[in-house]
């Protein structure tokens, strides 16, 4: 059903540090009225209201929110260990959901999560922005566009040593760490690109003495159609160049190679040498950090999508389009352990 009010309202859910983008992206397009603000820490929710001007009603218990504000959707920023309570919460209120990536703590919890929205009736969408950087756009837009012809494999890579534990120093303490955060994005962008997947094999390793989970995976899949793809993820990799926070790709096909390299490259090679080379910049807007403008820019466009899907449209990021995205999270994590093959 089409939504036509001029804004729809919403509620933002955890007001801690990724909010601040989140809320600086809804603000930047038409459609959408932030009224409410929830944290347990309800100081960081009246900082944040005064930050923004918002004008929005602070709250410090989630049901009081939903029993009193009169909203079309809640936006869950939270950690990941209450997605799956505050999404049934307001599915169970008939409100609509956004949700931050990963979707939930396990697999068993975002099945619960898509099914709970579905059988409310409520729709369902994961705020999965890596999809919608620019330079993976433009990458997605040449494959499509044939010059290299029919992919027969590819890598796909975030591989850094940047200081991630030093700013957030809880990430160190989590028994699962990067094929989580990161292999969450990831593994997004491959299936964006090269569709589903049927088989995986998986390893992963602990670098980092200090820390509890693994800081590198990597995983090898098959498409359903055959291609192979190999993503590889790193807290780890002292490398010539610093690609933090980059994604980058080589996609190899019968007919040439695309090749997204440091610093938003987009390289088309052919059998002609070089035929493209394009620098693809993010869009900048006020708000965002410098160095984080590849990501920061493409929750715009993650929201945009996102809207469209609230108002009764088609959006890339549904919840059950992104309970793939978690099953192959989940299989990588089985394969590592089994040290085998998982038919997906
Ligand atoms: N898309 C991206 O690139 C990206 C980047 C960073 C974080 N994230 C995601 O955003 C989410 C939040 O991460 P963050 O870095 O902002 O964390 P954070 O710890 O800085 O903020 C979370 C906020 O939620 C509040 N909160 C947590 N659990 C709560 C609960 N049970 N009840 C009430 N309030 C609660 C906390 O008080 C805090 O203010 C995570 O899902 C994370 O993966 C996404």
């Amino acid at each position: 059903m089409q939504n036509h009010k001029a804004k729809l309202r919403c509620a933002i859910i955890g007001t801690g540090f990724w909010a601040n983008y989140q809320i600086a992206a809804w603000l930047e397009i038409p459609g959408v009225q932030i009224v409410a603000l929830y944290d347990r820490t309800k100081k960081k929710a009246e900082e944040v209201n005064e930050k923004f001007r918002l004008n929005a009603t602070v709250y410090d218990d989630y049901s009081t929110l939903l029993k009193i504000e009169n909203i079309d959707f809640v936006d869950i920023i939270t950690d990941v260990d209450s997605h799956e309570m505050f999404t049934i919460m307001a599915a169970e209120k008939g409100l609509d959901v956004v949700c931050q990536k990963p979707m939930a703590a396990n697999l068993e919890q975002a099945d619960n999560m898509v099914a709970t929205c579905k059988n409310a009736g409520v729709k369902f969408f994961i705020h999965e922005n890596f999809r919608w950087q620019a330079p993976i756009r433009k990458l997605k837009n040449a494959l499509d566009a044939g010059v290299i012809g029919k992919p027969f494999k590819a890598r796909v890579s975030y591989c850094s040593a940047f200081p991630v534990f030093d700013n957030q120093s809880f990430l160190a303490m989590l028994d699962r760490f990067i094929l989580m955060d990161i292999g969450s994005h990831v593994l997004d962008i491959c299936r964006f690109l090269f569709g589903e997947f049927s088989s995986l094999y998986c390893l992963t390793q602990t670098v980092n003495p200090v820390i509890r989970g693994e800081d590198v995976a990597n995983v090898l899949m098959k498409t359903t159609s055959g291609m192979h793809c190999y993503a590889e993820m790193s807290y780890a990799s002292i490398l010539e160049k610093e690609a933090f926070p980059q994604t980058l790709a080589l996609i190899e096909g019968e007919k040439g190679s695309l090749h997204l390299t440091n610093d938003f490259e987009l390289k088309v090679i052919t059998r002609s040498g070089v035929i493209v080379s394009e620098i693809i910049n993010p869009k900048m807007y006020n708000w965002l950090d410098p160095a984080y403008a590849v990501v920061h820019s493409s929750i715009v466009d993650c929201n945009v999508d996102i809207l469209n899907g609230l108002r009764g449209g088609f959006c890339e990021t549904t919840g059950a389009d992104n309970l793939k995205t978690v099953d192959l999270v989940w299989k990588s994590y089985e394969s590592a352990a089994a040290a085998k093959k998982i038919t997906i």
